[in-house]
């Protein structure tokens, strides 16, 4: 296998992205972050891609988080100039929908890319935590604000204040996951969900991301405008009059992305 940090493949118009540094439990480097970033803008921009799927080399992690080894002797001007957390805002801006497939660990900054991320999908080996309060700091790429979203407060505080892990079952029943699945198929899984997606019109499909992301950023009657306009906005497509008819004459509709 490459030693590159970060591979891709394409499967038909799914995007499958490997965080290659098993060895370390795909701690999530300078490199590899600059690179995973470069690979989703890449997909992102390409029209034959609609769905991407990110999972970590081997089994044992997703990622357990940020690089303990760029940090442990940074000063507060060494991480304010590299500003390395800022960049990873930039797969927010992805309008492709993306999964996280994780088994094993997702801790720290993995945690937080995985909830950067639209949906999880996770093995029942997968564990998830905010352990940095263990080594002296705070989450840093959201996690403060993501988990407490995703699980509500209570929860949160003692995630993060403790470093406790949360099994797959526990994080699904707590509302961070979309699914939990065995182990020996949660990339097919994944997989296959992206491949659902992919076949559905692919304009609406990140319109639909956007408006949903709204939620978060917006109150509830701003937000029902913009998912009113957004909706209007979808009637200028020719995947809206290929849904619509197909759907009036019995048949399967035919997406071309226009
Ligand atoms: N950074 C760098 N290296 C890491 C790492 C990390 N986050 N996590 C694991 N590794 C390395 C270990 O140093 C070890 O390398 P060596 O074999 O060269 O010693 C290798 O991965 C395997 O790890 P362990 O031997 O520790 O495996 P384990 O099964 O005993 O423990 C673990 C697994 C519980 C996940 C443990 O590795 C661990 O606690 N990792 C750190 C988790 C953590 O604190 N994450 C938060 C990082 S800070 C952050 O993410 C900030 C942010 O918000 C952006």
């Amino acid at each position: 296998m490459s030693d590159d940090p970060i591979l891709s493949k394409l499967d038909n118009h799914v995007a499958i992205v490997t965080l290659n540094r098993p060895k370390v439990l795909n701690a999530l480097n300078i490199e590899l972050m600059d690179q995973l970033i470069q690979a989703l803008e890449g997909h992102d921009a390409d029209p034959n891609v609609r769905c991407i799927v990110i999972h970590g080399a081997g089994n044992r992690a997703f990622a357990a988080g940020a690089d303990i080894g760029d940090m442990a002797e940074a000063s507060v001007v060494d991480m304010y100039e590299r500003n390395n957390l800022a960049r990873w805002g930039r797969i927010k801006s992805v309008r492709t929908p993306i999964i996280a497939a994780v088994s094993g660990f997702c801790l720290g900054g993995g945690c937080e890319l995985a909830m950067l991320c639209d949906m999880i999908v996770a093995s029942e080996t997968a564990r998830f935590g905010q352990p940095e309060i263990n080594i002296g700091v705070i989450p840093g790429a959201g996690g403060t604000q993501r988990m407490t979203r995703a699980i509500g407060k209570a929860r949160a505080m003692e995630m993060i204040l403790t470093g406790r892990f949360m099994t797959a079952r526990e994080a699904f029943d707590a509302g961070l996951l979309t699914r939990v699945v065995p182990a020996e198929v949660y990339l097919e899984e994944a997989v296959h969900l992206a491949k659902e997606i992919a076949e559905r019109p692919p304009i609406a499909v990140r319109i639909a991301k956007d408006t949903i992301n709204k939620a978060f950023e917006t109150p509830l009657s701003e937000g029902i405008e913009y998912e009113r306009k957004a909706f209007y906005m979808l009637f200028d497509t020719e995947d809206q009059k290929e849904g619509m008819k197909a759907f009036m004459e019995k048949r399967k509709p035919q997406y071309k992305g226009k």
